[in-house]
């Protein structure tokens, strides 16, 4: 019998990016990679290494087997394939805020869907990852690569991908503790004054504006966000002071990486004061002592790809 193996990369991914709660993200330059093949047998091995590895399940809770299962299903091969072998090469921090669940999702989607021939084009991957993740805003900078702008209407998600005309790098504090979104979710109000909604959407849509002509003027207040950062605060000691040093070595604007605890600076890269930037943010992160290691980024533009495929000959 011949069985065969897909090889996929999934970029990191940077949610809210200030006042696009849920809505905006971005991919950047760190991968996981997965090799994934789907066997005709029941079975499961699961092969983690790098970060994280000892808290990746290694049965059916793995998530990245419950989205091959999903996609499976959709196409009307779960029977075909009950079993898989899956390998995963992990760079992105667990529980940090730069996507690693979403990462873990679109990875197995993309690698099922190769696998039975790309029934599905990417618009339905990301329909099926917000569908599991609950939330597009990082499946699909996964997914996508690029800045991206997402909306859920009646369930069904869309999404615009674009590339900045400002060239900026990324500086990401990764501090040592982590923070699970559902613990960072729970600490949000139910309900938001009007006055800070109308905050976000005029910040969201000057960030997004600003981003796409080119106008780094109207980026220093852009990443200002009313709806989220605030509440989040006590989770990440000292998360004000890091933005404000951030800021005064250079960066236009920074934010909370998705729902943290990861910070995240953004600096064009004319500028080219990266370096000031993640010394300034660990010193204000140590005056809090929190130790934090920073990570120099820049934008992913792909996204989600299969690096490539292989047929292999195994006894039945
Ligand atoms: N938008 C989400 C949040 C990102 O802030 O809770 C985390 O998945």
């Amino acid at each position: 019998m011949t069985e065969r193996s897909v090889r996929v990369r999934v970029p990191a991914t940077s949610a809210n990016l200030g006042p696009g709660f849920d809505a905006l993200g971005l991919a950047c330059t760190l991968y996981n990679e997965m090799t994934l093949t789907l066997t005709r047998e029941p079975g499961l091995l699961i092969a983690a290494r790098g970060e994280g590895a000892a808290y990746i399940p290694g049965d059916e809770r793995n998530i990245v087997w419950k989205s091959i299962r999903y996609l499976l299903d959709k196409a009307g091969r779960a029977e075909e394939f009950r079993g898989a072998q899956i390998r995963m090469s992990n760079r992105i921090p667990l529980s940090r805020g730069l996507g690693s669940s979403a990462t873990a999702i679109v990875a197995g989607l993309t690698a099922a869907n190769a696998l039975i021939g790309s029934p599905f084009d990417r618009h339905a991957l990301l329909q099926f990852a917000t569908d599991i993740e609950g939330h597009p805003d990082n499946v699909a900078p996964a997914i996508y690569g690029g800045f991206t702008v997402n909306t859920v209407t009646d369930g069904t998600v869309e999404c615009f991908s674009f590339l900045p005309r400002i060239f900026l790098r990324f500086v990401v504090m990764v501090p040592d503790f982590y923070l699970s979104t559902k613990s960072a979710r729970e600490v949000l109000p139910a309900e938001v004054p009007m006055k800070d909604a109308v905050f976000n959407i005029s910040h969201a849509a000057m960030l997004v504006a600003a981003l796409s002509r080119g106008s780094e003027k109207h980026l220093c207040n852009a990443f200002a966000d009313a709806l989220h950062q605030n509440y989040r605060a006590p989770l990440i000691p000292g998360m004000f002071d890091v933005f404000a040093a951030a800021k005064k070595a250079g960066a236009c604007g920074a934010a909370l990486s998705g729902a943290g605890p990861c910070l995240i600076a953004f600096v064009p890269e004319k500028r080219n004061c990266t370096e000031d930037v993640a010394h300034a943010m660990r010193e204000a992160f140590r005056s809090h002592e929190i130790e934090a290691r920073p990570l120099q980024l820049r934008l992913d533009t792909k996204g989600a790809r299969v690096l490539h495929r292989r047929n292999a000959n195994v006894k039945s």
